[in-house]
């Protein structure tokens, strides 16, 4: 299948798609950034039903009903802390994307956003990120999975303006 890659600029808890990736931390009980947004779209429900997971690691991925949300499911992952980008932060964030990618084929997603993962509070640069992120995705596809759509959903015009030089350097 010829998945479509494509960045957008919005709000993720808007956006109506089978499910949408969480940036959270490890304990998965919330916090700032978009997995405040995330957790205040989905309503308390989602909170319930994170304390039964206990907990994520750094690099990994763990599903949720989308609750209140247009999404049907919410992938969390944690993203890595940047502390410069020799600590192993390229790998463990290509592993959150690969890892939530095989969440996704495997409950049926079709349409996928992601945020950009550790591009706030966790301090990883955009265009760096925005590398690896297309990097990991477009790997991950090239296993069958049933994904038809994966956008990669930026808050700031910014934010937007690379993504989309990296996808099309990418697509070259
Ligand atoms: N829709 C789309 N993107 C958003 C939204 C939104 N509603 N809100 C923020 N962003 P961050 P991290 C963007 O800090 O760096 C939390 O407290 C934001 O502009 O949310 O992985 C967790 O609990 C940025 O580009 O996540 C962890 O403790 C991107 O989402 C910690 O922050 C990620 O920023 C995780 O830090």
């Amino acid at each position: 299948m010829n998945t479509i890659l494509r960045a957008l600029q919005a709000d993720i808890t808007s956006l109506p798609v089978d499910a949408i990736v969480n940036a959270a931390n490890s304990s998965l009980l919330g916090g700032g950034g978009v997995d405040g947004a995330i957790h205040r779209a989905a309503g308390p429900d989602l909170l319930r039903e994170c304390r039964l997971l206990g907990g994520c690691k750094t690099g990994q991925a763990k599903l949720t009903q989308g609750h209140r949300l247009p999404a049907r499911y919410i992938i969390h992952t944690v993203g890595p802390v940047w502390h410069g980008g020799a600590d192993g932060e390229p790998e463990l964030l290509a592993s959150c994307y690969r890892r939530a990618i095989e969440l996704a084929a495997a409950n049926g997603v079709a349409t996928l956003a992601f945020p950009g993962i550790s591009t706030g509070v966790y301090g990883y640069p955009v265009e760096p990120a925005a590398r690896v992120a297309v990097a990991a995705v477009r790997s991950s596809l090239r296993a069958a999975t049933g994904i038809r759509e994966v956008i990669f959903c930026c808050f700031s015009p910014g934010d937007l303006r690379i993504y989309e030089r990296v996808l099309d350097e990418s697509a070259a």
